[in-house]
Formats: C-alpha cells, sequence, structure tokens
C-alpha cells in the first residue's frame, strides 16, 4: 500500500499577517486557509476587520470563557440564522433565550446516553444493509465514500426518528438537505464576520421547492403520527411524549417539525463526514490500519459488533476521535458580543464577532504532541489523562453542547467496525485530499476509494 501522504493534508499556512483583501480571499476560498500562524501557536488574537472587532479565542481558558462561563453573552450570528432559518425555522439548533431552553429540555431525554441502546441496532441494520450493497459490487469497485458514508448516516436518523415510516420518501429528505447544502455552499467571510445577515435572502426557486417537498413528508409523517396515538421507540414519538407531558407550554406541530429538522440537520452530515475522513487517514496509514484490525479480531473474533461492545473498542473510538480531531466536521464557531467583556485582558466591545474554531484548537502547537500528525493512539484510555477539557472540542462546549454527542459516538465506533472487519478501503492512486470549509468540513474533490474484501 503506498503512503501518499506521509501527513495528513492541509492547506498551507501564511507566514505573515495578510491584508485585509488578501484574508477576504482567502477566506472565500476555503476559510481554513486564512488562520495566520500566530493563530497556531499564541492565544488570543484580536484585529480590527471591517470596522469590526473579531476575536479568535484560541486557548482553553478563552473559548471555557465564551462557550460556557459566559455563554450567555455570545449568541450564534444572525447570518448563522438566517442562513438556515428556511429549513430549520426556528430550531433548537439557532433559537435563543426562552424557546431554545424549552426546545432542549424537549429534545435532550431522548438522546441521553442511557436511551442510545436500541438505536444502536439501527446503525447496525443500516449498516449491514450497505455491507450488502458492497457485497455486490465486484472485488476491487470504486465507490464515492462520502456519498456512501452520507446515505448511511441519513439512513440511521431517519430511521432513529421515523422507525421504518419514511419508506421511499427518505430520498425526498435526503435531497431537500443536499440541495440546502449546495446552495449555502461555503461557510466564508460572509458567515463568520456576520456580513450575510445584510444581504438579501434571494428568493431561489431550488431551495423553495426543496424545502416545500421536506414540508410535506415532515408535516405527513408527524400528523399520522400524532393521530396514530400509539407511541413507538423513535426519537418523534419521545419528542411528542415530552411535548404532551408540559401541557402548559406546548410547541406546536410546526415547532416539532422544526425540532425533527434540526435532528435530522445537525445528525448525519456531521456523522458522515467524520466517518469519511476515518476511511481516509485509515486507508493512508496502514500501521494504524494494521492496529485497528487487531482489536477488531481481538474484541469481535469475527463476529458482527453489538452495542455491549462499544466499552471494549478503544482503538476504534480512538480512530474517530482522531480524525474528528484533524478534520473537525464543525470546524468554526462564530458568536456574537451581546455586551462590553473581557477575555484575560484583552476588551472585547459589545458587537464584536468572537470565532471558536475547533480547526485551530486541534492543531493548536502549544498544547498537542506532533499536532499535525494521526496518532490515534492519544485517544487509549491511559493516554488521554489530563487534556482541558476545552482543548478537544468536536462537538462544542457548554450550554449548546451538541445534544447527539453520545448517539454519534456509538453511531461512528459500531459503523467504522462492522465496516472495517469486512473491507479495506483504498483511496484512488494519484487523488488530491484537501479539506474544505464548507458548512462542514469535506474533502474538496471528494473521497474515491476502492473496497477490497476481508
Ligand atoms: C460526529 C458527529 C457530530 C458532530 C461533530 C456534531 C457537532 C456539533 C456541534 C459542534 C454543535 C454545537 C454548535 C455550536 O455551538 O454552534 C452541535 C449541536 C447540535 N447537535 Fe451535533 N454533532 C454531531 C452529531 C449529532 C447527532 C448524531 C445529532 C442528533 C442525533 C446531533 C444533534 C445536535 C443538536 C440538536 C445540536 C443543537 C444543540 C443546541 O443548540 O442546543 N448532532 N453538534
Amino acid at each position: 500500500m503506498s503512503q501518499a501522504y506521509p501527513r495528513p493534508p492541509a492547506p498551507p499556512i501564511p507566514r505573515q499577517i495578510l491584508g485585509v483583501w488578501a484574508t477576504l480571499l482567502r477566506m472565500r476560498e476555503n476559510l481554513i486557509s486564512a488562520w495566520p500562524r500566530e493563530a497556531y501557536v499564541g492565544g488570543l488574537l484580536r484585529r480590527r476587520f471591517l470596522g469590526r472587532w473579531l476575536v479568535v479565542a484560541n486557548s482553553p481558558a478563552s473559548v471555557r470563557h465564551v462557550m460556557v462561563d459566559n455563554a450567555e453573552n455570545y449568541r450564534k450570528s444572525d447570518s448563522t440564522r438566517k442562513a438556515l432559518n428556511a429549513i430549520i425555522g426556528d430550531g433548537m439548533f439557532i433559537s435563543q433565550g426562552e424557546l431554545w431552553r424549552r426546545q432542549r429540555r424537549l429534545a435532550a431525554p431522548a438522546l441521553q446516553p442511557s436511551r442510545i441502546a436500541p438505536f444502536a441496532q439501527v446503525m447496525l441494520e443500516a449498516g449491514n444493509e450497505l455491507l450488502e450493497r458492497w457485497s455486490k459490487l465486484p472485488d476491487g469497485a470504486e465507490v464515492d465514500v462520502g456519498a456512501d458514508m452520507a446515505g448511511l448516516a441519513i439512513d440511521v436518523i431517519c430511521r432513529s426518528m421515523f422507525s421504518h415510516d419514511l419508506g421511499d420518501r427518505a430520498r425526498i429528505v435526503w435531497d431537500s438537505f443536499s440541495v440546502y447544502q449546495d446552495v449555502l455552499g461555503r461557510f466564508g467571510a460572509a458567515d463568520l464576520l456576520d456580513l450575510r445577515r445584510h444581504l438579501p435572502n434571494l428568493p431561489n426557486r431550488k431551495v423553495s421547492r426543496a424545502t416545500a417537498a421536506l414540508d410535506a413528508v415532515l408535516n405527513d409523517v408527524i400528523a399520522k403520527r400524532i393521530a396514530e396515538q400509539t407511541p413507538r421507540n423513535d426519537l418523534l414519538s419521545m419528542l411528542l411524549a415530552a411535548r404532551d407531558a408540559e401541557p402548559g407550554k406546548h410547541l406546536t406541530d410546526r415547532q416539532i417539525r422544526d425540532e425533527v429538522a434540526v435532528i435530522i440537520l445537525a445528525g448525519h452530515e456531521t456523522t458522515a463526514n467524520a466517518l469519511t475522513w476515518s476511511w481516509f487517514l485509515l486507508s493512508e496509514f496502514p500501521d494504524k490500519l494494521a492496529a485497528l484490525h487487531e482489536e477488531l479480531k481481538r474484541v469481535l473474533g469475527g463476529r458482527p459488533p453489538d452495542f455491549s461492545d462499544l466499552d471494549a473498542l478503544n482503538y476504534t473510538r480512538a480512530v474517530f476521535l482522531e480524525a474528528m480531531r484533524l478534520y473537525p466536521p464543525i470546524h468554526t464557531f462564530s458568536r456574537h458580543a451581546i455586551q462590553d467583556d473581557a477575555i484575560g485582558d484583552a476588551a472585547v466591545p459589545a458587537g464584536s464577532i468572537v470565532i471558536v474554531s475547533p480547526w485551530l484548537m486541534h492543531r493548536h502547537r502549544g498544547y498537542w504532541k506532533n499536532p499535525e500528525d494521526f496518532m490515534p493512539e492519544r485517544f487509549l484510555p491511559e493516554n488521554d489523562q489530563g487534556r482541558d477539557k476545552h482543548l478537544y472540542i468536536p462537538f462544542g462546549a457548554g450550554p449548546r453542547i451538541c445534544l447527539g454527542a453520545h448517539f454519534a459516538m456509538a453511531e461512528g465506533v459500531l459503523l467504522l467496525a462492522m465496516l472495517a472487519q469486512r473491507f479495506v478501503l483504498h483511496l484512488r492512486p494519484g487523488h488530491p485530499v484537501m479539506p474544505q470549509a464548507l458548512l462542514t468540513l469535506r474533502p474538496r474533490d471528494g473521497m474515491p476509494m476502492r473496497l477490497e474484501r476481508r
């Protein structure tokens, strides 16, 4: 097996601080390529940019300040809300204040760790169907891994949400979210600097059609489930039951639809992304792949994994965590300071844009040993002590931390284990791989890989 990338690829870091226009151009091309070297080595970065203060909080203490201790003062920007409003309404990912608190309280019980086991069954079923499809391909066939992982993750989240109620309409849900993401495009300066709020949301026929198609499917399934009055063991029934348990502050059917859309949106593209990068890294680092195979053989001995194996699959989990360190699916959080504040000694005037970047934090030269290398071992239980929990933040931090983190970890580990047990994936020789900051951090030129049976 040839190793085209001795180090996991990343855009070159500008040696000096760029001027405003050069920075904007880089941000437009690929946001993660705009950060200067000092953002990877220093503490807080603070700069006047297009009439506002831009503050990059890139130490664990400043991340903690912005996302946890003083989170009330740092709101998601209007641009983020505007970009996502058409598809998720006022859903939890972008809502604020009392509405957000109510939504979070409603959805949190359904995704708590003790509720994950039945969903693990769904993950395994969906994984099995992909394995069956791959098994029918001729040996050595090439697949688009990004598309296959996206299909798998949306399958998992739709079945967890609706049991098997969607049938052929799952395709409509999948297409609607894809159209939306294609139109939203890159996460660039307009989002980072909160400029999108000044831009009109131009009517876009593709988006309107996609949203209408999604609404039709979601509203129909929700209405039928309410009429049916027989709860099932899925996320939709859990959301409806939680709503009915709070009669005084009822969320409307429309708000339930928005929560469903949030969970589908937040829950598939991210996981698919982390799995795609995991396959890429394993294909480039044969010794790490061998260590993974050794664990699968030792723990599973040839049988498929199940939920009870999760605690024993330490190396598999470490691969997934390390892939999200190098390529965090959500690469940037952009917040807006409501009132004057200070982070350490640095003043943060009201109106500043404050950035927390998992991309920068996970590659910071001051906090990680060999930050640019793929070393899953750093996440093995024996090595994983004493790290500041605001340094590694693929799921965010504080009150808005990912609600689906336990679900996502179970999904990532089980699917990696079950697919790696049966297939080795090889990157197409010579294929260029570069992370690009879209809504999530995707491989710019896709991820074509050849399947080899084991
Ligand atoms: C590897 C997979 C995933 C990653 C890396 C990820 C990452 C994140 C991050 C970073 C946030 C916070 C964003 C911010 O503060 O601006 C978030 C929020 C959220 N995630 Fe995830 N996520 C993943 C999978 C999932 C899954 C599977 C679900 C649902 C089953 C989910 C549901 C949510 C929800 C509902 C929120 C909004 C929470 C709130 O605003 O209170 N996520 N996710």
